[in-house]
Order: structure tokens, then sequence, then C-alpha cells
């Protein structure tokens, strides 16, 4: 799992953190068990700080970049209201399958809407006024995945981007991928459109608003 506390320390915390329903737990169970990638769940610290998210911020329209096999997405859903939705989208056919399998499972999988393709694409359709965009995705595209979302934004909405700290490699950034998430974290830092935080749970958590006039 990635994070950057110590595994007890992590694991305290997790023990008192909300429990998850059984099917969610399957369902990480289930992607540990098949997949070799499954260190990109987000897991049930940061899933729980999402539904919090979005519990408080009374979001009712949500966008995903990034589905793997649903967890966070599911832990969204589940913290909407029943006219809510949230959009996820994907180019990886096998996990989304997989996460659509667990989206019929639950009660709020109604309120999920899966789109297959690249998330640029996904993104160039949809019209503005998502409360939540939850960026964690492929890390080359985070500048182009922030500057859309802010278009697509509500007033108050909240943009959540993932792997902000990338296992520590934006201290010194050097593939392509550490500088392109460096970059964006620096320009997050000197962009006056927006107030922002960045928490160092997990990989690190960046939450992005608008700034208020
Ligand atoms: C870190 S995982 C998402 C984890 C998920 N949010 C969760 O918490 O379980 C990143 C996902 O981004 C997808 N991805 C990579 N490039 C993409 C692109 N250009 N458009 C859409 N999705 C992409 C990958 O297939 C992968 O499933």
């Amino acid at each position: 799992m990635l994070t950057f506390v110590p595994e007890e320390i992590e694991d305290y915390s997790i023990q008192h953190t909300s429990k998850l329903p059984d099917y969610l737990n399957d369902l990480m169970e289930l992607t540990r068990a098949t997949r070799d990638d499954s260190m990109m769940l987000s897991g049930p610290i940061e899933g729980t700080l999402l539904q919090l998210l979005v519990i408080c911020t009374r979001a009712k329209r949500i966008l995903e970049i990034g589905t793997f096999t649903g967890f966070s997405a599911q832990m969204m859903a589940a913290a909407l209201p029943e006219n809510g939705q949230i959009i996820t989208c994907d180019i990886d056919q096998e996990t989304s399958e997989i996460a659509n399998e667990y989206f019929l499972k639950s009660e709020h999988g109604k309120k999920v809407e899966q789109k297959l393709g690249p998330a640029l694409e996904t993104m160039s359709g949809l019209e503005v006024g998502f409360d939540i965009i939850f960026i964690d995705a492929d890390k080359e595209n985070y500048s182009a995945y922030y500057e859309r979302s802010l278009e697509l934004l509500s007033d108050r909405g909240l943009i959540v981007i993932d792997n902000v700290l990338w296992g520590g490699r934006v201290l010194n950034p050097q593939d392509e991928t550490d500088k392109a998430i460096a970059s964006l974290n620096d320009h997050i830092s000197t962009d006056s459109r927006v107030k922002h935080v960045m928490l160092p749970i997990r990989d690190g958590v960046m939450l992005v608003t608008r700034a208020l006039n």
C-alpha cells in the first residue's frame, strides 16, 4: 500500500476509520488477488476521505478520472443522494468490467455512469457543473486534466488530485512522470485562481477549489 506513515500507524488509522461494507472489502480482496497493479486502489482511508468530502460539500455531480476496479467511485457513490450521479472513466476494458460487476452488486451502482476511453476525450464531451472531480489516472496528463477540470467545476466545486507526492519523487523529479506531477504542483501553488491544500495522506492528496473573490 502506498503511504508515508509507518505500517502500524496506517493500520491503527484504518482501525479508527469507518468500516467498509462487505462488498467493498470483497472488491479490494479480488483486486489484490487478481491484479499486480492493485496498489492503484485508493484504499479505505482515502476512500472514506472522499466519502466525507461528498457528504460535507453536498455534492450531487461527480466526475472521476481513473475508475480502475471502481473502489473510489463506489465510496463516493454511496455518499451521493438518490438523484446524484458520478461519471467515471477509464481506458482499461478489463478493470472497467470488474468495476461494472461490482456496481451492479451495489444499491448505489445506479448512480454511476462508466465511460470507456481516454479521459481527455470524455472530458471534452462534458458540460460544466461537477461538484467534485477526482483526478486519479495517467500522470503525464495531470496538467491537462487540471485545466479542463477548472472549466467543468461548479462554482463551489472541489478538485481532488491523487498521488501528488508520487512516492516522494516530486522532491527530486527525474523521469517524465515525476516532472509532470512536480510541475503541476508548482503550477497550482502559484495559480491565483484557486485555494488549495496538499495533504500528506497515502501518496499525497491535493484539494483545490476556486479562490473566493
Ligand atoms: C490509480 S488507478 C485509479 C484508481 C481508482 N480511482 C481507485 O481508487 O480504485 C488509475 C487508472 O487510470 C486509468 N488510465 C490511465 N490512463 C488513462 C487515460 N488516458 N484515460 C482514462 N483512464 C486512464 C488506468 O487504466 C487505471 O485504471
